[in-house]
């Protein structure tokens, strides 16, 4: 696995790369990988002849009271881990590689980055959306891996590729959750032994929801209320949003018997978790 931190390294690489007729899967990442990471790195090497994945722990999508400096970084384990799932290009940019003094260019998708995440998170998807629009110039791939796990960050990422006619595939894939249910997460580090139980609820909250849609109720309204309930029956925890959305807009829905997203964010003590469900359509 070579591993590149330069842009202009970068870029050679990957150009060599389709110079020679080979396809290219990118995972981007902040790192302190887990098996969600890692599913993603599966799926790229499972579907192109070349992985590459990014490591940065992009600044510009943190907020001023937010977890920049703290957020755990693991680079030598990070790139052991790689190595082993056979990825061959690992790009580790500086902050001042990606954004050097003078940079001026933010990329907003209006419209959908101030829903859900972005809403309590100002600022934050305009940040993701920046450092991914630089990321997939920079590697240029046939597809690209995120997880389902951050699903406004893929409807964002979505309309970003569509508005901008980027040429690249996004592959999303499912949430990898521990055996108890909670989706893994780089934050879950955050919590003690005792919030990991707390943090149980966004699971069970929208597993409430899954129950009562499977059972014919499709009032987005009626159904917000029953989650919403369950994570009011954990006092460690403090809900941010629960949401029924059309997964593309993010706008509410009133009916799920279409399809629905079912959003969750929640704070455990000071930890910001975010969880969520697809429901299909109903079957008639
Ligand atoms: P990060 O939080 O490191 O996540 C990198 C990718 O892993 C994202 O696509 C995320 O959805 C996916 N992921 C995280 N937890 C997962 C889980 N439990 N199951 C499946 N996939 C999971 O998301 C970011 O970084 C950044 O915003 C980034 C896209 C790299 C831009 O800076």
């Amino acid at each position: 696995m070579k591993q590149l931190p330069t842009i202009a390294e970068m870029k050679a690489a990957c150009r060599e790369v389709t110079r020679r007729g080979k396809t290219l899967g990118f995972v981007p990442t902040m790192g302190a990988l887990h098996d969600g990471h890692l599913s993603l790195v599966r799926a790229s090497k499972s579907c192109c002849d070349v992985t590459a994945v990014s490591i940065f722990v992009n600044p510009l999508q943190f907020g001023p009271t937010e977890d920049l400096a703290k957020y755990p970084r693991s680079l030598e384990r990070d790139a052991t881990m790689l190595e082993q799932l056979g990825v061959d290009l690992l790009f580790i940019p500086s902050a001042d590689e990606m954004y050097p003094a003078g940079a001026r260019t933010y990329v907003t998708v209006e419209g959908l980055s101030d829903k859900l995440d972005g809403a309590s998170r100002p600022g934050h998807f305009r940040g993701v959306a920046t450092a991914v629009a630089k990321l997939f110039e920079i590697v240029r791939p046939d597809s690209a891996f995120f997880g389902q796990k951050d699903a406004a960050q893929v409807a964002v990422l979505r309309k970003l590729v569509n508005d901008l006619n980027l040429d690249v595939e996004l592959v999303v894939c499912p949430i990898v959750r521990e055996k108890n249910g909670l989706a893994m997460s780089s934050r879950n580090a955050y919590l003690t032994s005792e919030q990991r139980q707390q943090a149980l609820v966004l699971h069970r909250s929208i597993m409430r929801v899954q129950a009562a849609a499977n059972t014919g109720n499709h009032d987005a309204a009626r159904l917000v209320e029953a989650g919403k309930q369950v994570i009011a029956e954990e006092p460690g925890v403090r809900l941010d949003y629960f949401a029924i959305v059309h997964p593309d807009t993010l706008d509410p829905v009133t009916d799920t018997s279409h399809g629905a997203l079912v959003a969750v964010a929640a704070y455990v003590g000071a930890t910001r978790l975010i969880d969520n469900l697809l429901l299909p359509a109903a079957s008639r």
